[in-house]
């Protein structure tokens, strides 16, 4: 069988954050595993010799946990660089001979998503996009219009099927385990819709700020930055049903299948919130009306999820950094006083840091009375991920295999939910850091009960 497997991995923005921080630890890690042993090729404007870039590479490696000198060795011994404007044919020009021989290169694009398609048509104007595949990063675009014009252009030089988007969550082990938690399992699919579930929170905090970032936080905001994709991934996997098979448009058949029964957002479900401090940092103007904090409230218009509202809820300068989806059920019909009013029986998913299943039940107590206490039982109980959501994609994407990558037709869904609520559709709350958010936040929830905050033990409040 021929092997269709990329024959060389060229990286744009190898210069940047992500590189440092995500691109070259997860190159080394699958250099050390065996898993990657083609050139690399790094574009840059910044005018970088091969020897500082080299460098620059060991400075993130050490960062990031220790520099394995075998793996090092053979990450550098197939590096090249090159320096230049990605406006200009001359750079093209010279990746093409950096090529060489390769017939079938991945082109990673680490760089501003305003710069995709400009990369995309140069790739094509020099006769460098053909039997290539190209992965971009998130966000893609910045609304349903951009998204759509992203799409013609990049469709001019590359077709759907050589085209990856990533969403680093969909990589996740934890993310994945979800989907196999569901659908490996016969006690859940009965209770899993709106007869048994009264509602679903997921909460993803950070306990952090921008980090210097401003300039492209800015841009971006924490709607655009997490919930377009990673959380409206996460309510996908929770709330589709079961694909029907394994090939690689299946599940994604079904995520957009979920996906086109979400109802736009409405602005009176959205509270956005503004850390006390986030316009002091670097590059954020002091009228800064970008949210730093969302909890929205969605609705599932179909036979499965009608009625039960999904709270999402993310910001940033949070007590904790964790990621959590919690499922409350209904309460029961009983005899036994055992449920405070809004307490009932729940499963928690924990996706990060650590990851775990618990399902909240009453257990009784010992003794004559029929009286009980809320009990965990961890159905599973691990460490983080071993690999990273960025090693298994790269492998992926190297492999050809999409399906975990995002489908254009799933991303305009996306936007389409998230359209209305963009911008100043509503006003800006500042919170205190080291807070779950503005009081807004809690109100919104209240017909349902109240937040269950993560602690970062694992625990909960
Ligand atoms: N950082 C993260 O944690 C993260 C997470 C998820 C997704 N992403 C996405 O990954 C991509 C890269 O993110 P990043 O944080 O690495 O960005 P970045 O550090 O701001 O930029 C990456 C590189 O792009 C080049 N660049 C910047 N502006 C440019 C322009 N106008 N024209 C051409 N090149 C330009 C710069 O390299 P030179 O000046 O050397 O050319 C820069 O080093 C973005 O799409 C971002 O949304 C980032």
């Amino acid at each position: 069988m021929e092997n269709t497997n990329s024959d060389a991995f060229v990286f744009f923005g190898a210069t940047g954050d992500l590189a440092y921080k995500k691109i070259f630890p997860a190159l080394q890690s699958m250099i050390r595993h065996n898993q990657f042993d083609i050139p690399i090729i790094g574009l840059s404007r910044a005018g970088w010799s091969l020897d500082y870039f080299k460098d620059w590479i060991r400075k993130s490696l050490e960062e990031d946990g220790g520099v394995d000198p075998d793996a090092f060795s053979k990450l550098t011994a197939n590096l090249q660089c090159i320096n230049g404007d990605y406006q200009s044919d001359a750079t093209y020009e010279e990746l093409c001979r950096a090529l060489g021989a390769a017939k079938r290169p991945l082109y990673y694009l680490a760089i501003p998503p305003s710069m995709f398609g400009p990369v995309a048509q140069g790739l094509a104007r020099l006769g460098c996009a053909a039997g290539a595949r190209l992965v971009v990063e998130k966000p893609f675009g910045r609304d349903l219009a951009s998204a759509q014009e992203l799409d013609r252009v990049l469709h001019q030089s590359f077709p759907e099927s050589s085209i990856f988007r990533i969403d680093h969550y969909l990589g996740k082990e934890a993310v994945q385990n979800l989907l196999y938690f569901r659908f490996a399992n016969s006690f859940l699919e009965p209770i899993w819709n709106r007869n048994y579930i009264s509602s679903v929170q997921i909460t993803m905090a950070e306990a952090f700020g921008v980090g210097g970032r401003g300039r492209f936080y800015e841009d971006v905001g924490a709607i655009r930055d997490v919930v377009q994709n990673h959380l409206l991934q996460v309510v996908s996997l929770l709330a589709m049903d079961a694909p029907v098979g394994r090939g690689i448009d299946i599940q994604r058949d079904e995520n957009l299948r979920l996906l086109r029964s979400v109802r736009p957002l409405d602005p009176s479900e959205v509270v956005r919130g503004q850390f006390l401090g986030y316009r002091d940092e670097k590059d954020v103007p002091k009228d800064s009306q970008v949210e730093t904090f969302a909890a929205l409230r969605l609705h599932i218009d179909n036979a499965r999820w009608a009625g039960v509202p999904f709270y999402i809820r993310t910001g940033k300068c949070l007590p904790v950094t964790t990621t959590e989806v919690f499922v409350k059920l209904k309460p029961p019909h009983t005899v036994f006083d055992v449920m405070e009013p809004h307490q009932s029986n729940y499963f928690r998913f924990r996706l990060s840091p650590d990851v775990f299943i618990s399902l909240g039940a009453r257990v009784k107590l010992p003794g004559a009375k029929m009286v009980g206490e809320e009990e965990e039982l961890f159905v599973q109980r691990k460490a983080a991920d071993e690999m990273t959501p960025y090693e298994r994609l790269f492998g992926d994407a190297i492999r050809g295999d999409a399906a975990l990558f995002t489908r254009y037709d799933c991303v305009e869904e996306a936007w389409r939910v998230i359209d209305p609520v963009l911008g100043h559709a509503t006003p800006v709350i500042e919170y205190e850091q080291d807070t779950w958010g503005p009081a807004e936040a809690d109100r919104l929830i209240e017909s349902h009960g109240r937040w269950h905050n993560p602690k970062q033990d694992g625990g909960t409040t």
